[in-house]
């Protein structure tokens, strides 16, 4: 294939780079998006659903609502729990009118990809990115496995925890931590068992049920890090969810035929700074948080808000935002660590905890069952942070 050449580079089609490319296209900036995996695959990658109201408010703001507004499931609460006692957080009431929208990810995915086809935006497929060159001067470029060069003005590294970009951050520092357990996540064909997500953090470990869609449900379980989805027949997983979530006032999960199974590791990860010369990274490349407060689309989403403004005014001849881009961003992403870090702990069995650690634990949960205050902390994080 010839060498291409375009405003900004993006490397990656996730959430991140395909939002990216969306914003830049309506401020009239080109660019191209060069992805490694094929489309049926990047549309059916299954991951967290649920959107915050400032994301909702920037997806449809930019065009992107028409699915998302018929098809996502508002919610104006959830609920804890704590073997058979139950505490329903109010979002709206909490938080003087937000609330969430429970919405595949795949979902805004594949919205994304049909909106820069159709608006005739380049998105290569099956394109893998080798590497990226000359970032410290103003002619960038990005070279592809196959051997074609990608000329820009600037490069965007939206390729995710596995990608090639970050590395080309001299002198970055990294900050981790890594739980020591991880989810066991399933999708079943089968009416979700209550209206409202369940977050459980009972003595026998945390589960979430959650769903996709008024026919499918979603729920994780807290398993061992190394643990295989070979050790989880299904009658086991739906044992195991109904010991946790309990039965509060006679409530019952309905269990179905399970279509997908997997286990991913709990994480917590920064790279600082976000940026080196001519690269900017956004989105999962730079962080990734464990997902019990359900921040990473999120995330992806402040970054790139915050990115396509920036880059904008640059082509005007303004480069401060860009300047500042890293320190804004990651302003966001400490504020979404130290929550998400919280609301992990709260809600997992550490095995690693003594059992005096562990008692302290299910009081401090108990606690927000009782006390506005800190029933306001949870819900005014967990429905997010306004964007731009
Ligand atoms: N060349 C091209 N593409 C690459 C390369 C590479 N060398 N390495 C990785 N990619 C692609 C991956 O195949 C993936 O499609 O980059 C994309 C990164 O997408 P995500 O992992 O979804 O990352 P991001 O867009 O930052 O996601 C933000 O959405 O998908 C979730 O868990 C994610 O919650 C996070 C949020
Ligand atoms: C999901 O539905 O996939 C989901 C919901 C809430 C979370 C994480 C994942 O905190």
């Amino acid at each position: 294939m010839r060498d291409m050449r375009t405003q900004v580079g993006i490397i990656g089609a996730g959430p991140a780079g395909l939002l990216l490319s969306h914003l830049l296209h309506r401020h009239g900036i080109e660019s191209v998006v060069l992805e490694a995996r094929d489309r049926d695959y990047v549309q059916r990658r299954v991951r967290a659903g649920v959107l915050e109201q400032g994301t909702v408010d920037v997806l449809v703001k930019a065009g992107l609502g028409d699915r998302l507004l018929a098809q996502g499931l508002p919610h104006q609460g959830f609920e804890l729990r704590l073997g058979d006692e139950a505490h329903r957080i109010d979002l709206t009431e909490l938080t003087g009118g937000r609330n969430i929208t429970v919405y595949g990810q795949q979902e805004v995915v594949k919205d994304l990809i049909d909106a820069r086809l159709a608006d005739g935006g380049t998105v290569l497929f099956e394109k893998p990115v080798a590497s990226v060159h000359d970032l410290e001067t103003a002619a960038p470029y990005i070279r592809c496995q196959d051997g074609t060069e990608v000329h820009c003005e600037f490069v965007v590294g939206a390729d995710g925890f596995h990608g090639i970009s970050r590395a080309a951050i001299p002198d970055a520092r990294t900050y981790e931590f890594e739980f020591p357990f991880g989810w066991l996540g399933i999708l079943a064909d089968v009416q979700p068992s209550s209206e409202e997500l369940i977050y459980a953090g009972g003595e026998g470990g945390f589960a979430l049920h959650s769903m996709r869609s008024p026919e499918v449900t979603r729920c994780y379980l807290q398993v061992e890090p190394g643990d295989s989805v070979d050790n989880w027949p299904d009658e086991r997983i739906w044992a195991e969810l109904r010991t946790r979530l309990g039965s509060p006032g006679g409530w019952e999960l309905t269990p179905g035929p399970i279509t997908e199974k997997s286990i991913t590791p709990m994480r917590s990860f920064v790279t600082e700074p976000m940026s080196h010369g001519r690269l900017f990274l956004a989105g999962d490349s730079a962080h990734i948080v464990p997902p019990t407060g359900a921040k990473g689309l999120n995330l992806a989403v402040g970054d790139v808000v915050v990115l396509a403004a920036a880059l904008e005014a640059s082509f005007q001849g303004d480069d401060s935002l860009l300047a500042s881009y890293s320190d804004t961003c990651l302003r966001r992403i400490w504020k979404a660590q130290d929550f998400c870090a919280w609301m992990t702990g709260l809600l997992h069995r550490n095995p690693e905890a003594d059992p005096f650690t562990e008692r302290i634990r299910q009081s401090r949960l108990r606690e927000i069952f009782g006390s506005p205050s800190m029933a306001r902390y949870l819900a005014e994080h967990y429905a997010g942070y306004p964007h731009g």
